[in-house]
């Protein structure tokens, strides 16, 4: 057997609950001996509803917060302790769920980028090319550089937290919730980027989310959690198509799934810098298409 990209044994995190004078009065079990494998190259969906420990498997991972017991091993190498360290972050990174909180709005797109270029020893006298090179990636134009945040809309805003995870060639990605925050048009586009991106790179994911027909379409293997613990784990079509335990058919309930023809049924809007138009941008564009056709009639 091959050596998996990340391996996660028995990993727990309990958080103590206190009382109004600091006592401790209870123990969550936020995260309880959680293990899993992730083989290189492989995308696993972790799955499971609002606080069933999702972020803190995520932070524990990172080295953002501390395992409470169990182990991390990377690439074959306990990193337990030593998360957190620069020769650590070179092999994962992060990519959050809020987009515009993630990115310092005071700093061009092209100085956000810098940030773990120059954290990590990138040469000064490359870095222009880099950057531009990193926005080709997530397929933005190199101008983009030049502009700030508040100029950019939300799945613009995540191409480029993907373009600065990207930036010191990782292995592993660990994408927590990486489109809730997006319109749902906007969603599958950034997946397909994931995917695109995966396959040339030769990335490892780990993507976690609620959303269960986003991780149908994306992850190979999935693992469900409730209440910190793996209640079900195997290949995605297995999973999903005959679950075994009562929760994964609840989630899998609540979840609306779009079948194919009504997928193909949906109106096509053509895109302008890859995002959806706005509704006046659409105006303007259907009326130069109209005028074009009148100029052509005539
Ligand atoms: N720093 C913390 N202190 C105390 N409890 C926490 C802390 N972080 C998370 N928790 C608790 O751990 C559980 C799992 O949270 P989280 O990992 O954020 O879930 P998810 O990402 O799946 O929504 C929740 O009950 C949450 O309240
Ligand atoms: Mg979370």
């Amino acid at each position: 057997m091959t050596t998996p990209m990340l391996e996660l044994v028995n990993l727990s995190k309990h958080f103590p609950t206190r009382n109004g004078f600091g006592r401790q009065i209870g123990l969550v079990k936020a995260v309880d001996a959680v293990s899993l494998r992730i083989e290189t190259g492989g995308i696993y969906g972790l799955a499971g509803e609002s606080g069933s420990g999702k972020s803190t498997i995520a932070r524990m991972i990172m080295g953002l917060a501390t395992p409470t017991s169990g182990d991390i091993v990377l690439d074959g190498e306990n990193v337990s302790g030593q998360s957190g360290t620069r020769a650590y972050g070179r092999k994962v990174q992060m990519v959050f769920q809020n987009p515009g909180s993630s990115l310092n709005p005071r700093r061009s797109i092209g100085a956000s980028i810098a940030v773990p270029l120059d954290a990590h020893g990138h040469p000064r006298a490359t870095r222009r090319q880099r950057i531009s090179e990193l926005l080709e990636m997530v397929q933005l134009p190199a101008n983009f550089a030049e502009r700030y945040p508040h100029e950019l809309s939300g799945g613009q805003k995540q191409r480029v937290a993907i373009a600065r995870a990207l930036a010191v060639a990782p292995k592993l990605l660990v994408l927590d919730e990486p489109t809730s925050a997006l319109d749902v048009s906007v969603q599958a586009r950034v997946i397909d980027l994931l995917v695109d991106l995966g396959r040339e790179l030769g990335l490892t994911y780990l993507f976690i989310s609620h959303d269960l027909s986003l991780m149908r379409n994306f992850a190979e293997r999935v693992g469900v959690l409730y209440r910190g613990q793996i209640v079900e784990t195997g290949p995605v079509d297995q999973v999903f198509e005959h679950p075994q335990h009562d929760y994964t058919r609840l989630l899998l309930a609540s979840v609306p799934v779009i079948s194919a023809e009504e997928e193909a049924m949906r109106p096509r809007i053509p895109l302008i810098d890859g995002e959806i138009p706005t509704a006046e941008q659409l105006i303007a564009l259907r009326a130069g298409a109209a005028s074009a056709s009148q100029r052509t009639e005539k």
